[in-house]
């Protein structure tokens, strides 16, 4: 079985740092589920589509091409926000499902960030973290990161769309946000990047030894 590290948890909780650094570390490929529903929400917005139009995303999801997750504009907060209201739409689910989950039978492994990988694109997968920090850390670290970007962006506004992201990546019974049962949890908001990637790469070394790699 390939050796799949699972890395779920809220918006900026840390988690892409933490799997680029997994990857790196281990030589597998990354990919960040994240880009893919960005990718989507800016090209319904391209194409002056209504992001709650569950037809215009679904049909965008199924012409999405991989090239699309290099743009720049994936990055910024609009696409974020466009990406969360898109991923409610189970018919985007569904049309980016193949292609993660192919991923995941890459081997020897791969390293896979989102809300769903460890609950529903590989369930099976030996090593599964779920990163989470407190909003108001989550806030401070998103603004940094957007205002090093070049984005002008208020520290509240910011704090306001974690809170509006939670609710809906997590809100509904069928959420894509949630905590496998044999997930485990790392909660990174007393810590600096160095001590949450060595808490993780912990937790890895663990479901390797289990896995006897
Ligand atoms: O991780 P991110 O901020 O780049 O994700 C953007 C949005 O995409 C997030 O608010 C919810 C959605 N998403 C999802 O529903 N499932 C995933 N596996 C990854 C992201």
């Amino acid at each position: 079985m390939a050796f799949v590290i699972a890395v779920d948890g809220p918006a900026a909780s840390g988690k892409g740092t933490i799997a680029g650094r997994l990857a790196a570390l281990y030589g597998y490929p990354l990919l960040d589920t994240g880009l893919l529903y960005r990718a989507v929400g800016v090209g319904v917005l391209a194409s002056a589509g209504d992001l709650d139009d569950p037809i215009a995303a679904q049909a965008v999801a199924r012409a999405l091409d991989l090239s699309d997750l290099d743009r720049a504009e994936v990055r910024t907060r609009a696409a974020g926000e466009a990406a969360s209201r898109v991923a409610v739409h189970p018919g985007v689910r569904a049309a980016l499902f193949d292609l993660q989950r192919d991923f995941t039978k890459r081997q020897p492994g791969s390293v896979v960030d989102g809300r769903d990988i460890g609950t529903v694109i590989a369930p099976h997968a030996p090593a599964k973290l779920y990163v989470t920090a407190r909003p108001e850390v989550r806030a401070e670290r998103r603004w940094k990161q957007l205002v090093g970007q070049g984005e002008a962006v208020d520290f509240e506004d910011i704090l306001a769309d974690i809170h509006k992201r939670d609710a809906r990546d997590g809100g509904r019974k069928d959420a894509p946000m949630t905590q496998a049962p044999d997930a485990v949890l790392l909660d990174t908001s007393e810590m600096t990047i160095e001590q949450a990637f060595d808490a993780a790469r912990r937790i890895v070394e663990d479901a390797r030894a289990r896995h006897r790699l």
